[in-house]
């Protein structure tokens, strides 16, 4: 297990999906009632931006540094924005930390890290965060454990390194299994260009286990694939996001950020995106 999130926090991908994160947990909480965040892939929680690694790609100065370099954003981007900031300039907070962030007193979070060391690093983030916990072990073998969740309200965020050929599938069978437990979760899926032509088919296999509610986003920015150096993959040019269970609104509230996004963010000619009902 080679990946580290440390060279990549704060780059394009995870601005689109610490959005829509963002955003599924403001709608769940416009309810009174308690929720709950479970992230099978957290990763250490904060990031630093100037850090060795963040320099040796500058994918964070390409992301996140893009973005609040501007003097107004549109919708969701701006709590986003106010929750990015809150963490200080240079320090950018994973997806448990804006979680556990966003959480009210009674609202809960499990976060699943599997590497040692990255685990050891978000159990020391979440101090003064009660309602956050941080588990090591497997995600995908613990889901299932945390199903279906006391508040009967919850998102689950799929975010794994795709580091194995399977990781997709795997993380689209955990979806079905998951939904299978609890119906009524609002799950997200995070997937990496390379999975794109396995979308399609996964959006007919979730209609065969009876998930009728699936929206699939599709973000690229146009990037040109870097010189491939020894030993080393391609550079990612594009994102994607399934989610099973879009709160109402949702789908608006992405479009309303995505040409925005496209447009400072873009790498290359030819940035576009896409958002399709999976129905
Ligand atoms: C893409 S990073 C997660 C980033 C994080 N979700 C965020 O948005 O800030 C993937 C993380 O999954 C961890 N990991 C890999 N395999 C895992 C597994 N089977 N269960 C839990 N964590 C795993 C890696 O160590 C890495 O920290």
């Amino acid at each position: 297990m080679n990946y580290r999130h440390a060279y990549h926090a704060g780059n394009f991908a995870d601005v689109v999906k610490h959005a829509a994160l963002v955003s599924v947990i403001l709608h769940l909480k416009k309810k009174d009632k308690p929720l709950a965040v479970i992230d099978t892939h957290a990763g250490r929680g904060v990031y630093d931006t100037a850090s060795a690694e963040a320099e040796k790609t500058s994918e964070a100065a390409d992301g996140i540094g893009r973005l609040l370099a501007q003097s107004s954003v549109p919708g969701v981007l701006s709590p986003y924005l106010d929750i990015v900031r809150s963490f200080g300039e240079g320090r950018y907070p994973g997806s448990p930390l804006i979680a556990a962030r966003m959480l009210r007193g009674s609202d809960r979070l499990v976060a699943i890290e599997f590497h040692p060391e990255e685990y050891e690093l978000l159990k020391k983030q979440f101090t003064g965060f009660p309602q956050a916990r941080a588990l090591h072990g497997d995600g995908y073998r613990e889901l299932p454990r945390l199903l279906p969740p006391r508040e009967r309200r919850a998102v689950v965020l799929i975010d794994p390194p795709y580091e194995r050929e399977d990781e997709f599938a795997r993380g689209a069978e955990a979806v079905i299994a998951a939904h299978r437990r609890f119906a009524n979760g609002i799950y997200i899926l995070w997937y990496p260009a390379k999975m794109l032509p396995l979308v399609s088919a996964t959006a007919g296999e979730l209609l065969n286990a009876g998930i009728h509610s699936a929206l699939r986003i599709d973000i690229d920015f146009g990037a040109k694939p870097a010189p491939r150096a020894e030993g080393r993959a391609p550079a990612m040019t594009a994102t994607g996001l399934l989610l099973v269970n879009p709160p109402f609104g949702f789908a608006d509230e992405m479009a309303a950020i995505l040409p925005f996004l496209s447009s400072v963010l873009a790498q290359g000619l030819g940035a576009s995106h896409r958002i399709t009902a999976l129905a």
